[in-house]
């Protein structure tokens, strides 16, 4: 038995890769599955939320009664995620959102040259969707997440501080992307508490937990 631990309130998550276009048919994107943000989705939902998932191109079904708007690009998420923002009460930021989008973007297929040259990208950088999320005056409560290759309890404290958010969500990358498992460290005030090794819908109950009695406290 799963007790409603969020019942009658709204969720927001982002989960999935961006796509960011060079030309019609290229585009450069980041290593994430969608698994872990998706799993949440349906933990949320399963808790008795209701629940909104921004979603980049992933091969994931929308888990049951959640509600998916599908984007591409870092600015549609973005732009999905502020026009749905108010009135929540969670949002988790799952989404390994790419940190440039190519500035000089073609819209028509780039052609090789007979000289072998190749095209010169130039990147922009895309809005911080968590960032401005928790500047807002009448902010959700807000969740982060965060790959890093290592030093894991180091980085996850301070980009917590950084990011300004109540509770932060390491993972080890690039070995769990795709992968059905996971191991999480959860970074707040207090410090820092580890959710062992498991499959990724385990992970997100017991995540929607810890959630759910911060929100409560
Ligand atoms: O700074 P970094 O990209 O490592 O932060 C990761 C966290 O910030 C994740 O929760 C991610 O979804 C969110 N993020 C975002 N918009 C960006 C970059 C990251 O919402 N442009």
């Amino acid at each position: 038995f799963q007790p409603k631990l969020l019942a009658g309130r709204r969720v927001l998550l982002t989960a999935g890769p961006t796509f960011e276009p060079i030309d019609p048919v290229r585009g450069i994107t980041n290593l994430s599955s969608g698994k872990m943000g998706y799993a949440l989705a349906r933990a949320a939902r399963e808790a008795g939320a209701d629940v909104m998932l921004v979603s980049g191109p992933t091969a994931l079904e929308i888990p049951h009664g959640v509600q998916r708007i599908d984007v591409q690009t870092a600015q549609q998420m973005h732009d999905a995620v502020m026009a749905n923002v108010v009135g929540q009460d969670l949002f988790v930021a799952v989404a390994a959102v790419a940190d440039w989008r190519v500035a000089n973007a073609s819209t028509q297929k780039l052609k090789k040259n007979a000289d072998g040259g190749a095209p010169q990208l130039q990147f922009t950088q895309n809005p911080d969707i968590l960032a401005e999320v928790a500047a807002l005056p009448r902010r959700p409560y807000c969740v982060g997440f965060a790959a890093e290759s290592e030093n894991l309890a180091q980085y996850g404290a301070a980009k917590r501080v950084k990011k300004n958010i109540p509770l932060l969500v390491g993972n080890l990358g690039p070995q769990t992307f795709g992968r059905d498992d996971n191991a999480l460290m959860l970074f707040d005030e207090q410090g820092h508490t580890s959710l062992p090794h498991a499959d990724k819908l385990t992970l997100a109950r017991q995540l929607v937990r810890e959630i759910a009695r911060r929100m409560a406290a």
